[in-house]
C-alpha cells in the first residue's frame, strides 16, 4: 500500500471531531495578512497593517494545530476533564449539551457501557458540525447502538423535567443565545437531571461578564435545590500550552460538578 492510500485510509476510519479554530478564522487572517504584505512591497506604510494580521494568523495556526489528535490533542485532553468529573454508576440515560460532532457524547458512551447516551445541538451559525458526523463518529468509535443524536437548543431543551440520570456539557453555553442570562442555561440543564443524578459541565465560568462572581454562582445554584454543587479550575489540569490560557481561548475553563 503507497503512503498516500495509506493516510486515505486512516482518514476514512477516523472519526472527525473537527477543530475549536476554524478553516474560516484561517482565512479573514491570513488572506488580508498575505495581501497587505504583498502591497508592502510597492507602499511599504501597509506593512503596518500586514503584521497584526500575520501575527493572529501564526497564532490561530499554531492553536488549531495543538487542539488537533494529529498534534497536540488538547481538545481530547479537556473532553476527559470533564468524564472524570462526572460521579456517576453509568446506569441509565446521559445528555451531553451542544454536542458538536459528539467527542464529548461518545467519550461518555466509552467510559460508561452501559449507559445509553444523547447529544443535542443546534448544529448551525459558525460552527461546521453536524448530526450525520456524529452519527458516522458513532460508529467508527464502537457506540453506535447505544447514543443518539437530535437537533435541540441548549437554551429550551425539549425534554421534560428529571429524565436524565446524567448531563454532560463542554464550551457551549457561553455561546447559547436567546436566554436572558448565562446561569439561566446552567439552570436549563439542571432542570433535565433527574434529582440524585450527576452533572460535570466545562464551560468559561470565570468569565466574569457571563457568569457573575464564582462564589455567587455556586451559592445560586445551590439555591435552585442542587443538593451538591462544587467549581474546579480546569485550566491547570489539562496541561495547557501557555499561549492558549488566553481568555478568549480556554484559559478561564473550569468545571462545575456535583449531584442534583
Ligand atoms: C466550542 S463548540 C463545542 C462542541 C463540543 N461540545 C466539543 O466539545 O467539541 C460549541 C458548540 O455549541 C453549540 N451551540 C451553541 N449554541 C447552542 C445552542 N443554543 N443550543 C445547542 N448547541 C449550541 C455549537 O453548535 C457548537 O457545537
Amino acid at each position: 500500500m503507497s503512503e498516500s492510500q495509506g493516510t486515505a485510509e486512516l482518514k476514512a476510519t477516523r472519526p472527525d471531531y473537527g477543530n475549536w479554530v476554524s478553516t474560516r478564522l484561517l482565512y479573514i487572517t491570513g488572506v488580508p495578512g498575505v495581501l497587505l504584505l504583498g502591497l508592502a512591497i510597492p507602499f511599504p506604510i501597509l506593512m503596518i497593517g500586514a503584521i497584526p494580521f500575520l501575527l493572529a494568523f501564526a497564532y490561530f495556526l499554531y492553536a488549531r494545530r495543538q487542539f488537533s489528535p494529529t498534534g497536540g490533542n488538547v481538545q481530547a485532553r479537556i473532553h476527559q476533564l470533564v468524564v472524570d468529573r462526572l460521579d456517576w454508576a453509568g446506569e441509565g440515560k446521559a445528555l451531553d449539551i451542544g454536542c458538536g460532532n459528539g467527542p464529548l457524547t461518545i467519550k461518555v458512551a466509552q467510559r460508561f457501557p452501559r449507559a445509553q447516551v444523547t447529544g443535542i445541538d443546534y448544529w448551525g451559525g459558525m460552527w461546521k458540525y453536524s448530526k450525520d458526523v456524529c452519527e458516522r463518529n458513532a460508529e467508527r468509535e464502537g457506540v453506535a447502538g447505544r447514543v443518539t443524536f437530535q437537533k435541540a437548543s441548549a437554551a429550551a431543551l425539549p425534554f421534560p423535567d428529571e429524565c436524565f440520570d446524567a448531563a454532560v456539557s463542554n464550551l457551549v453555553f457561553h455561546e447559547v443565545g436567546g436566554i436572558r442570562e448565562k446561569r439561566d442555561v446552567v439552570k436549563e440543564a439542571l432542570r433535565v437531571v433527574k434529582k440524585g443524578g450527576s452533572f460535570a459541565f466545562q464551560d468559561l465560568f470565570r468569565m466574569k461578564k457571563a457568569y457573575g462572581d464564582m462564589d455567587d454562582l455556586l451559592e445560586t445554584i445551590r439555591r435552585w435545590g442542587i443538593e451538591s454543587v462544587q467549581y474546579l479550575d480546569t485550566s491547570d489540569l489539562a496541561s495547557l500550552p501557555k499561549a492558549l490560557r488566553l481568555p478568549f481561548m480556554v484559559g478561564t475553563i473550569g468545571i462545575l460538578y456535583g449531584k442534583k
